[in-house]
């Protein structure tokens, strides 16, 4: 096997391991020292970075002095992809991970940076026009599904939120992840923009749900 396929898949089982640990035992810790040893791993943007930038891009046009949450910021590189794409924001970032965070810090483009374990946001009621997360949520191991009030608390009015899913996560019930999105729709807690499937972890065959919200 090629050096570096051989090294994506050792990552990939490593990590895996550690997720699953995390939902047996309720214990982030684990995936937080994983996260801290890792971060290189996420340098340059995965799939789910970019697809959700570009989403997200899409609704914020010419707007300037923007406040943008970026959920699971790790590295900073959703900061980098839509300051490169022109976006004129304040970036605010939370990560678990105090390794993810310092990569992040060592680009200079989020204003601020927070340590902390969602559901947990620490902010005020409707303080963001945009909340970004790629990766983080809906996924085994890392963001639980109480997460989802929690960011629409945070969103202003008719802001919008963009985010990625994995697909074999949402549809399954023990994951608790399609219930509380179908409940936010249904109290009118957020309207559906933009459902789409896409490839998420294209070197393991998973496949994403890339989700465009907007806050009622
Ligand atoms: C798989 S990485 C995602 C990296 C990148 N955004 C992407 O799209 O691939 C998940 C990131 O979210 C953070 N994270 C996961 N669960 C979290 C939680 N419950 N609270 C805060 N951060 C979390 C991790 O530390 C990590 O930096």
């Amino acid at each position: 096997m090629e050096e570096s396929k051989r090294n994506q898949s050792q990552w990939f089982s490593e990590y895996k391991t550690t997720a699953e640990e995390v939902e047996k035992t309720g214990q982030y810790q684990p995936l937080i020292d994983w996260y801290d040893q890792n971060s290189e791993a996420f340098e340059g943007g995965t799939y789910a970075a970019n697809k959700c930038c570009e989403l997200l891009y899409q609704h914020i046009g010419n707007s300037s002095n923007l406040a943008i949450l970026d959920l699971g910021c790790d590295t900073g590189d959703q900061g980098r992809i839509l300051n490169e794409m022109g976006v004129q924001a304040l970036f605010y970032g939370i990560d678990m991970s105090a390794g993810m965070l310092e990569s992040a810090r060592s680009k200079g483009l989020y204003k601020e940076q927070k340590q902390s374990i969602l559901p947990e946001i620490p902010y005020p009621d409707n303080t963001f026009d945009f909340v970004i997360s790629a990766g983080t949520l809906c996924s085994p191991g890392n963001a639980p599904p109480e997460s989802l009030p929690e960011i629409i608390r945070v969103t202003k009015p008719a802001g919008i939120l963009c985010f990625s899913y994995r697909q074999h996560w949402f549809e399954n019930e023990d994951s608790g992840w399609k219930k509380v999105h179908e409940e936010m729709l249904e109290i009118g807690l957020m309207k559906q923009l933009l459902c789409e499937i896409d490839t998420y972890i294209p070197s393991q065959n998973i496949s994403g749900l890339y989700f465009v919200c907007q806050k009622f």
